[in-house]
């Protein structure tokens, strides 16, 4: 139940359709595992996305084209059991939608083995058809243009604001409109110049979740890493909501103070027993003090206190 008594329940992208209706901005974050998950979903975030950023904050690796099924599977459905009410989505990784039989078998696998409501593609006009195949195969999906790591190769390796020029807005644009009208409840747009990000907002009426691309968005998208200060970079359009690096290296750094002076752990950390329970295991009473140490003497093999 929830605090006003309604049954705690999942958001449907429906319920997400009907919060933009009413001009609610949403805030939406990354998740990546279940302890981390709980604690946004009680915050009250309503959407979740596995992203597949994850390879890079969460594994180390130097891009997300290195992400597989088999990991965004498993980081999906630690969110999703993690979560009562946040939609989850999961992010399908590079070639994991090459063709649309692939598109649909892979998202139909983060919905039935990982427990999420919704999957992200990246790509305007060229993902439209996998889109429109995704949706008709009853699979929510979240468009995601502008800057697409994925196509990082693509678009010239280093990471840089799309859509600047007359021509690469007009095609950000029609990208936009292509998976809107494809069947996307919404759509990422990442690193695009803040006026044509809120030119594309007006035009569309699915909602549009920015990262870096400015305050006029109907909604925002956060690496939870960068939110929270455990990122080794934070980009420009990041903001830094807690700094748990420094928490955690402190904490880290008392914990072995207190192992190493033997403060930990303590009386509250540490469970005893019956004393005179361990003097019979032992053979410390009287009765066996008493007794030699012959074999019948001997328990099993066990060394007693009186045999040694
Ligand atoms: O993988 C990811 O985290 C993303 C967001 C940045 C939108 O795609």
């Amino acid at each position: 139940m929830s605090a006003t008594g309604d049954p705690i329940r999942r958001l449907t992208v429906a319920d997400i359709g009907r919060l933009h209706a009413d001009g609610e901005r949403l805030a939406m974050l990354t998740a990546y595992d279940y302890p981390t998950a709980r604690i946004l979903d009680d915050a009250g975030i309503p959407m979740l996305l596995v992203g597949d950023s994850l390879g890079q904050v969460l594994l180390g690796y130097d891009s997300t084209v290195r992400v597989t099924m088999a990991e965004m599977l498993h980081h999906t459905a630690a969110v999703a059991r993690g979560t009562a009410r946040a939609l989850v989505i999961g992010d399908m990784p590079f070639l994991s939608y090459s063709n649309v039989e692939e598109a649909i078998e892979n998202a139909g696998r983060f919905l039935r083995e990982a427990g999420a409501t919704a999957v992200k593609i990246e790509g305007g006009v060229r993902s439209a058809r996998t889109v429109e195949a995704l949706v008709r195969a009853g699979i929510p999906v979240m468009g995601h243009i502008g800057w697409t790591p994925q196509s990082q190769h693509g678009l010239g390796g280093k990471v840089r604001v799309q859509g600047k020029s007359r021509d690469a807005a007009r095609h950000l644009l029609a990208d936009a409109i292509a998976i809107q009208e494809a069947g996307a409840f919404a759509i990422v747009l990442e690193l695009v110049p803040e006026q044509l990000a809120a030119v594309i907002t007006s035009r569309l009426r699915i909602p549009t979740i920015g990262i870096g691309a400015g305050a006029g968005c109907s909604g925002q998208v956060q690496v939870v890493t960068d939110l929270l200060g455990l990122g080794t970079f934070s980009p420009r359009h990041a903001r830094r909501y807690a700094d748990l690096q420094t928490t955690i290296a402190e904490a880290a750094r008392a914990y072995a103070e207190d192992v190493r002076n033997g403060t930990f752990p303590g009386p509250a950390e540490t469970v005893r027993m019956d004393d005179s329970t361990l003097d019979e295991a032992l053979g410390r009473s009287a009765e066996d003090r008493a007794a030699t140490s012959t074999a019948d003497g001997l328990l099993a093999g066990i060394p007693l206190d009186r045999d040694l």
